[in-house]
């Protein structure tokens, strides 16, 4: 299997740079006089302060053919605009000033808009790279790239066909507000058209919204490119030495833009945001990114099934099938087609099984539970090396393929037959009568359900004297929180259950907004995501029903001197490995709400609290989305800010603050730190004497990154079971780790997917830089957190 990886080559510079400089000469401004500008003359047009130039440029793979372009004199392999792009002249060409005005790229027709409205108007290339002529700019007319206060206009980015090919390609920027590929839109700018990329480095929309780029100073050249591997992204450039960094991106895993990797061929996207395209195990490539069977299939009968774990095809699937109850069921189904090319199954109980008429847009992530199977020969003996996913459904919880198997008729004895058939008559006789109930019941419910499509859902509507009952009239309370009580019950199939009331007042959502967002919330598959079973809407109440998690939340573990106080028993101690497998539960969780879901989560109050624990400790992280059901007037009253102290970012001390899913990496991080220490930030902030400058980050970051002794912050109860060779390795991740997700800047902090990776050990972690409270945005308000008193703003050392 050969690995092609698509050419995203961000900073390999293309053009060589002393050609460029040596032998060009320079001018300020192109006038009739100078007419015409000949290719072989080598002049080039200077912006007044040194930062852009203009003038012809062979192309970087035929030197015989030329652009007349833009680009940046520090970087001259980044053209940021051509006239020409997708007709590129000889040497024998040139840029003629014509009698009656025109500027035109002679002996092509292309021309720019404007005529000249005397002798004395002249080309000038302007300091922010615009080049202008009477009332024309290169600005009306952008390539692939935006520059710092550029007026966007009315026609559409295009990104070019590779690096080196600046021809027109195949991916648009559509009005500002969305990526598309011929006709697929692929990613959406969510807060509305951009209008401007300012030139301190904020990316704004039309909203008034923003994406923060960097945070640097007004003379940093920065620019808004759309690549040719069709993500949006803002570069800045590192002025020592004329290298470009990317510091915003759209699209966080490339792989999901459709078009970069062929037939048959896997995409995988590593932490360096580069795309490589696979072939699977018993393929080789053919042709650019494609891949061919090695044996090509002859008889359909004569084949079998490859494994290759973590990996979904998304297109070329047939419609027709959609789930199967069992994985043997989606195979069978699969193997008696002869067009079937493959299937995919999901591993978490909800059955999907789709069948693949071509094997097209495969991905590749660890975040996804599920396989895809592909067709190959039985004389085919190659082995998958996409492994892992059984393993993983093992480690991280126990495995629970909900649907029980069919019971095995295969040697039924007429006695069995009598009894089954016995049964089958007393059910049927319970089921119909239930069933005539609960149509009168529920006929209302189902005429409004039907039409949210929530009777798809594996979801129930309880009634509030069902809920009452079930919980003993709300008797057993097991925790509060911002959002609402907790209760405990027993349904009447004597299933155990959560049921939470929430706080939000009857008058601001209506049911059916209820309903909706319970939709989306129940839709919500994880082995490390708390299960909604259920919900009530009813006499003003909003309440929902999930399973019961029995070991309780994760604070009751790691501080139980606190929990002793309000008089519970005292919890068993947690032991390294135990609090790693939480660590990366938690991080798959929270992964997977960003990264996975088609809805945007964010899950906004990330502590100990809402990590609850099964028997075998396997994390469940509770009170996802509960923030989309939160309406405008709930969170007035919240004070505009949702968390909690000591868990909260930085970010949300600003005005107004842009809270982004960065914000959730930072409560993360607090936690991953204070699943390590065993000490709580905010806790250890209020007993302690000489507290106002304590800081939990800061002191860890001190200790096992500057003093390197990592076991003075380890927590103490647990030192004597600290065995260096076995578990230093983990815990060194996880606090480096921690230390990363804490940056007080949202755009330092790893995505959520990268920090599953780092906590699992499959991307390197670099040394964090030292995380300080205070953050330095834009936004002109450096107002402390609260409970953070004093101590002057500091800089971050990045
Ligand atoms: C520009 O100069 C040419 C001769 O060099 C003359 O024929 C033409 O009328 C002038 N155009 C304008 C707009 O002055
Ligand atoms: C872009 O934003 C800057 C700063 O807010 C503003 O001064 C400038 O006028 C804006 N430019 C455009 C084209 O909107
Ligand atoms: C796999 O791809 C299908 C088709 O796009 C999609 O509906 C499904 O949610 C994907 N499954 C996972 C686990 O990503
Ligand atoms: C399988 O092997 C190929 C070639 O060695 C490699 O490119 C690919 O990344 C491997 N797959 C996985 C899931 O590691």
């Amino acid at each position: 299997m050969a690995a092609f990886a698509v050419t995203v080559l961000l900073f390999l510079p293309i053009f060589s740079a002393a050609a460029i400089s040596d032998q060009y000469v320079n001018f300020t401004s192109f006038s009739i006089q100078d007419s015409p500008w000949r290719v072989d003359q080598n002049r080039v047009l200077v912006s007044p302060g040194g930062s852009f130039a203009a003038g012809f440029r062979p192309l970087p793979t035929s030197p015989h053919l030329f652009l007349f372009a833009v680009w940046y004199r520090q970087s001259n392999e980044t053209i940021v605009w051509a006239m020409n792009r997708d007709s590129p002249v000889s040497n024998s060409s040139s840029l003629v000033f014509s009698k009656d005005g025109k500027l035109i790229l002679s002996p092509t027709t292309i021309s720019v808009n404007a005529t000249a409205s005397s002798n004395s108007t002249k080309l000038v290339l302007e300091e922010t790279g615009g080049l202008q002529f009477d009332s024309w700019t290169s600005f009306d007319d952008p390539m692939d790239t935006i520059l710092p206060g550029q007026t966007l206009p009315s026609i559409n980015l295009v990104a070019r066909r590779s690096l080196a090919d600046y021809r027109s390609g195949f991916y648009n920027l559509v009005n500002w507000t969305s990526l598309s590929f011929y006709d697929e839109k692929y990613g959406n700018i969510d807060k509305g058209p951009l209008t401007n990329l300012t030139s301190d480095g904020l990316l704004k929309a039309k909203t008034g919204d923003y994406y923060l780029a960097d945070f640097g100073e007004n003379d940093t050249l920065r620019r808004l490119t759309l690549d040719p591997d069709g993500n949006l992204r803002v570069y800045s450039m590192n002025p020592a030495n004329g290298r470009w960094f990317i510091v915003w991106r759209l699209i966080p895993n490339l792989c999901r833009v459709p078009g970069l990797c062929g037939l048959n061929s896997i995409c995988m996207s590593d932490v360096d945001d580069q795309v490589s395209c696979v072939c699977p195990p018993g393929f080789r490539r053919t042709a650019g990114s494609r891949c061919e069977p090695i044996i090509n299939i002859t008889a359909p009968a004569e084949t079998r099934f490859l494994q290759l774990d973590f990996v979904n095809f998304t297109k070329g699937l047939n419609p027709n099938v959609t789930s199967a109850p069992t994985l043997s069921n989606c195979e069978t189904g699969c193997l008696d087609q002869p067009s079937c090319r493959g299937f995919v199954y999901q591993f978490d109980g909800s059955g999907y099984c789709a069948h693949l008429e071509q094997l097209l847009e495969g991905r590749w992530s660890p975040g996804t539970l599920t396989a895809a199977y592909i067709r190959v020969s039985k004389r085919e003996n190659a082995i998958t090396n996409f492994t892992g996913l059984t393993e993983l459904v093992n480690t991280t919880c126990p495995v629970r393929l909900l649907l029980p198997e069919a019971p095995d008729m295969s040697n039924p004895r007429n006695r069995n037959l009598a009894i089954v058939c016995c049964f089958f008559a007393l059910e049927l006789l319970g089921a119909m009568a239930f069933f005539w109930t609960f149509i009168r019941r529920h006929t209302h419910y189902r005429e409004s359900a039907g039409n949210l499509g929530l009777d798809q859902l594996p979801l129930r509507r309880f009634t509030l004297a069902e809920l009452t009952a079930a919980t003993d009239d709300f008797s057993h309370e097991i925790g509060s929180g911002g959002f609402g009580t907790v209760y405990k019950g027993e349904l009447p199939d004597h299933r155990v259950v959560a049921v939470k009331r929430l706080k939000f007042s009857s008058r601001c959502s209506s049911d059916a907004e209820f309903w909706a967002e319970a939709a989306i919330i129940a839709r919500l598959h994880h082995l490390n995501l708390v299960r909604l079973w259920g919900f009530c809407a009813e006499k003003g109440q909003r309440l929902l029903v999930y399973e019961y998690v029995p070991n309780g939340s994760l604070n009751k573990f790691l501080f139980p001197a606190a929990v002793r106080e309000q008089g519970v028993a005292e919890a068993p101690m947690l032991d390294w490995s135990t609090r790693y497998r939480i660590a990366i539960g938690v991080a798959r969780a929270i992964a997977y709400l960003h990264e996975e879901c088609r809805e945007w989560v964010l899950h906004c109050d990330i502590k100990p609290e809402n990590i609850l624990l099964e028997n075998d400790f396997c994390p469940k992280v509770s009170d996802f989305g509960l923030a989309k059901l939160a309406t405008k007037a709930d969170m007035v009253s919240m004070s505009g800010i949702r968390g909690t102290r000591g868990y909260l970012a930085p970010e949300w001390a600003g005005i107004n603050p842009t809270i982004t899913a960065k914000a959730d990496v930072y409560s993360f991080g607090m936690v991953l730190l204070e699943i390590v220490c065993g000490i709580r930030n905010m806790e250890f902030q209020q007993s302690s004497m000489e507290s106002c400058e304590w800081y939990l980050p800061k002191w860890a970051y001190e200790k096992a990154c500057v003093e390197k002794k990592v076991e003075d912050i380890l927590d103490p109860r647990l030192l004597q079971s600290y065995d260096c060779r076995q578990h230093s390795k983990i815990v060194d991740r996880m606090v480096k780790t921690a230390i990363w997700c804490l940056q007080d800047r949202p755009e330092m902090r790893p995505s959520m997917g990268k920090v599953a990776k780092m906590l699992e050990g499959t991307v390197d972690i670099v040394e964090p830089p030292q995380a300080t409270i205070f953050f330095l945005g834009p936004s002109p308000s450096l107002s402390p957190l609260p409970g953070q008193k004093n101590s002057a703003p500091k800089t971050a050392d990045a």
